[in-house]
């Protein structure tokens, strides 16, 4: 089921979470703020950085160095380098399995990435 709620600044998320599951139950967790690209976003206390965007619908996570094609979550579980990203100035971070904190500015990463 997804549905829709209204972030920090009130501006209209949508939800890719299941909420009802006929055997799985999913006890309520704390709601942590963080910035994708500027904007202010919400998560969940265990969630990932990607699983973070992922629900609120954020699927495009940086853009190919070389090509410039689009980049999202393809292993999920920090094997290859499709999720590569800026977190919190530092580049190159696998955002599937890195987990989201309160204040993080993520930010989508469109090259090799440079360090601080
Ligand atoms: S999606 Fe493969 S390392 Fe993150």
């Amino acid at each position: 089921m997804v549905s829709l709620w209204h972030d920090s600044l009130g501006e209209v998320n949508q939800l890719n979470r299941i909420e009802h599951h006929p055997i799985l139950t999913f006890p309520e967790k704390r709601t942590l703020t963080f910035y994708f690209d500027g904007k202010a976003l919400s998560g969940k206390e265990g969630d990932t950085i990607a699983s973070a965007l992922h629900a609120a619908g954020v699927r495009v996570l940086g853009h190919h160095f070389k090509s410039h094609r689009p980049r999202g979550f393809y292993c999920a579980i920090g094997n290859c380098s499709s999720c590569l990203m800026v977190v919190n100035g530092v580049p190159n971070v696998r955002v599937c399995v890195e987990q989201l904190e309160e204040g993080m500015d993520v930010r989508s990463q469109n090259d090799k990435g440079v360090l601080p």
